[in-house]
């Protein structure tokens, strides 16, 4: 998944604040064994200068229409020949108009038009720049020409508003290239995740339940369905549309999630309990609603099957990846039931703070796994799945052909 070795990348950075991203985004595309030529814009280089992204891409940054070192020779022409993709970084509001009109006023619009290379755009402005009638018209235009657009999320801006208009963080466009040039690195590879709450009944009322909205692993389906994997979700009770592609099974408890799983866990691939899976579940159901006679009651609860720790016990078990909901040392409790479950791969989440968890649209994981970690940083739980999706396929392909 990771090899980008020997693909030449064309990345234009137009002006906005967004930019310093593009450094990052330059870094690990090399390091991915990509070569990238920057092309800045004039605004660009209004937030990011020419001497930075020289020194992380290693090579000279270009500006210039008209620079004469290089139009002697067509210079222009022969970089837009270069590409194996354009990626623009970020792509602001005036530079997709450009685009979406065809002018051929700065290097990078020119490039964008002399180029038989894919092109792919990473939006990043104010959120109400991007809702602007003038701006989905042209993010329209671009598209129905083939132009891509990675993004953007939704969230806080720098100009202190909330909305869609944040440009995909650059581990997420790094994703996006990767699956672009070896597009379905999990292709044919059957994925089984669990995701949501599970509910056990006290009464035909009442249950006891944890909080889960789903969203953590109804994103992952989208990711792996994206990542080519044939993929089932096991689902307790969410308010969720199932994601296009995935084969979905709806329960209500631990035991039928669980059973779920064993029924389907044969000739799967790779494994993730995403689950917020109920520990214990009342020993007795009452067949009519329970009635308010004593000022205490007392609830005897039994425990529920640990559904990821059984997967991973089984004699040839799937690459298994868990999650950990923790309110406090989540790294340290996490690592803990990694081993004691003896799974390949957990996430770790901090849940019960004032950002990410349960419930909420963002969230920032922790990945461990033997000899390994990787951490997630805050963001949209689309794009959270995506990176984790990635470093999924990485860890399962090196575990199950290591020669790759
Ligand atoms: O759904 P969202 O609102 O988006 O929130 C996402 C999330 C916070 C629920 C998710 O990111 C998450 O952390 N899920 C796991 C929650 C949890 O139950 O963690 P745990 O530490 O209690 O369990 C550890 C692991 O064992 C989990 O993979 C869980 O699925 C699994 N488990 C737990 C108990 C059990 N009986 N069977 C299990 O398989």
């Amino acid at each position: 998944m990771n090899g980008l070795a020997g693909k030449r990348i064309l990345l234009g950075i137009t002006g906005g604040i967004a930019a310093y991203k593009a450094i990052e985004l330059v870094r690990l595309l090399g390091k991915s064994g990509a070569e990238v030529q920057v092309v800045l814009t004039g605004a660009a280089s209004q937030f990011v200068t020419p001497m930075t992204l020289q020194a992380v891409s290693g090579r000279p940054v270009r500006q210039d229409q008209f620079d004469p070192a290089h139009e002697a020779a067509m210079g222009h022409i022969e970089l837009a020949r270069w590409a194996d993709m354009v990626l623009v970084v970020p792509a602001s509001a005036g530079f997709m108009a450009r685009l979406a009109s065809g002018f051929a006023d700065n290097l990078l619009a020119t490039l964008c038009l002399a180029t038989a290379a894919p092109i792919a755009l990473a939006p990043a402005m104010n959120q109400q720049m991007w809702q602007n009638a003038a701006t989905q018209d042209n993010v329209m235009r671009l598209q129905q020409r083939g132009i891509v657009l990675w993004g953007p999320a939704s969230g806080d801006q720098a100009c202190g508003e909330t909305g869609p208009g944040r440009m995909l963080e650059p581990e997420a466009l790094l994703y996006r290239v990767q699956s672009h040039f070896s597009p379905g690195a999990l292709d044919g590879v059957r994925v089984l995740l669990t995701a949501g709450p599970t509910r056990e009944p006290l009464d035909p009322v009442r249950f006891i339940g944890n909080r889960s909205s789903g969203k953590m692993g109804f994103s992952l389906a989208t990711a792996f369905v994206a990542a080519g994997a044939r993929v089932e979700l096991v689902a307790g009770p969410v308010a969720l549309a199932t994601p296009a592609g995935v084969d979905r099974i709806d329960v209500e408890t631990a035991c039928e999630m669980e059973q779920a799983v064993m029924d389907r866990v044969g000739g799967c691939d790779i494994f993730v309990g995403c689950a917020a899976v109920a520990d214990y579940r009342p020993e007795r159901i009452a067949n009519q609603k329970i009635k308010k006679h004593n000022d205490e009651m007392e609830i005897r609860l039994v425990r529920n099957p640990d559904i990821l720790a059984r997967v991973a016990a089984r004699p040839a078990a799937p690459f298994t990846v868990g999650f950990a909901a923790e309110t406090q040392d989540p790294e340290g409790y996490a690592e803990k039931k990694r081993i004691a479950k003896r799974i390949d791969m957990i996430a770790a989440n901090l849940v019960g703070a004032p950002e990410g968890g349960f419930e909420r649209d963002e969230n920032a994981l922790t990945l461990l796994w033997e000899g390994g970690r990787e951490q997630l940083p805050m963001s949209d739980k689309r794009q959270l799945a995506e990176r984790l999706v990635a470093v999924v396929a990485e860890r399962y392909l090196a575990a199950r052909h290591p020669s790759r």
